[in-house]
């Protein structure tokens, strides 16, 4: 079992990470808690044993279930359960349950303990990672939440066996990100050696930055994101999460290299390692340059014109005022 410490002060937690780390669930609860609210969807066939009193609330699977009104719906159960700060929220599952479980877990009585149990490869390596929660709108991804820190993260890598192929795929996007984050070494590791690395690089850099401040840190997580998240905002490709990542990350590559930052042969280091996961490198069929700007446009990142998370001589870092005809260039040659 491998344990990264994600060092934050006195809310400093630690991600364990191996075979069977689910079993050691209730060595992981703060001290003195006396009940659990485990949150979880009825497709995700794991389950922990907390140790203590405890009560299940599913929520619905799918996207679609990360919305306010589940957070809504989780309070309110909360409280007719009699949850209280004295005890902890434990997710399980990937991304959309530790988002919207941690996001419940931050605003109900202003805050209880929240541990995540992270059965996805992407959850792994990076939703349940350094305390970003929240949920979506109708007009985009991921616009409310809260910065939310878990008391513990548990990424058991036994679980990964049974995801279905394509889940599985999708975390590989978010650990090909880290092949430029630091992650150099990767592909010369064994898978839970892997997981720990990416997560160790994550914890670094939200011990750094924890709230995306000015620094620009912790947006280098966001590495091949801005055009992901357009691509799932339009909503109508057949694209998991860390299969637009991907794509996200060859073009992010083709714009630096149009930008003069890096030259031809980062962006064919950029391709080989999105095709040693088997991730595509491709824009759908049919997809739209003038819907995708207007999307990237909105990013959160964007504050002055359109902003890139890019590589370049002092690596991977935010890059704001891109010119619109070199971003429709770097989409042209991931077409
Ligand atoms: N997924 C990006 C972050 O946690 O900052």
């Amino acid at each position: 079992m491998i344990t990264v410490p994600v060092e934050l002060g006195d809310r400093s937690y630690d991600v364990l990470v191996g075979r069977g780390a689910r079993h050691r669930l209730l060595e992981m609860l703060p001290v003195g808690v006396q009940r659990a609210a485990v949150v979880t969807q009825a497709a995700v066939d794991i389950r922990v044993d907390p140790g203590v009193e405890h009560e299940v609330f599913l929520i619905d699977d799918g996207e679609e279930a990360k919305c306010m009104e589940t957070v809504e719906e989780l309070c309110r159960r909360f409280t007719r359960w009699g949850l209280t700060r004295r005890d902890v929220v434990v997710a399980v599952g990937g991304g959309v349950v530790t988002d919207t479980a941690g996001f419940a877990a931050a605003v109900y009585h202003r805050g209880v303990p929240v541990v995540h149990v992270a059965t996805t490869l992407l959850a792994q390596v990076d939703a349940a990672i350094g305390g970003k929660t929240g949920v979506n709108l109708p007009e985009g991804k991921n616009l409310v939440g809260a910065f939310w820190q878990p008391a513990a993260v548990l990424c058991d890598t036994e679980v990964l066996e049974t995801l279905p192929p394509r889940e599985y795929l999708s975390g590989c996007g978010e650990m090909a990100k880290y092949h430029f984050l630091g992650g150099e070494h990767l592909e010369d590791l064994s898978l839970d050696e892997r997981v720990a690395a990416c997560v160790r690089i994550k914890a670094d850099v939200v011990a750094a930055d924890e709230t995306e401040g000015a620094t620009g840190v912790r947006a280098t997580l966001n590495y091949g994101h801005t055009l992901a998240h357009a691509l799932e905002t339009a909503g109508h490709y057949d694209l998991r999460h860390g299969e637009a990542v991907a794509i996200g990350l060859v073009f992010a590559a083709e714009l630096a290299r149009r930008l003069e930052r890096i030259d031809e042969g980062r962006v064919d280091h950029h391709r080989k390692v999105v095709a040693s996961y088997n991730l595509p490198s491709h824009l759908p069929e049919g997809a739209d340059a003038d819907d995708l700007i207007a999307l990237m446009a909105r990013d959160k990142k964007a504050v002055s014109g359109l902003t890139f998370v890019l590589d370049g001589p002092g690596g991977v870092q935010p890059v704001s005022g891109v010119d619109t005809d070199q971003v429709r260039l770097a989409l042209e040659a991931v077409r």
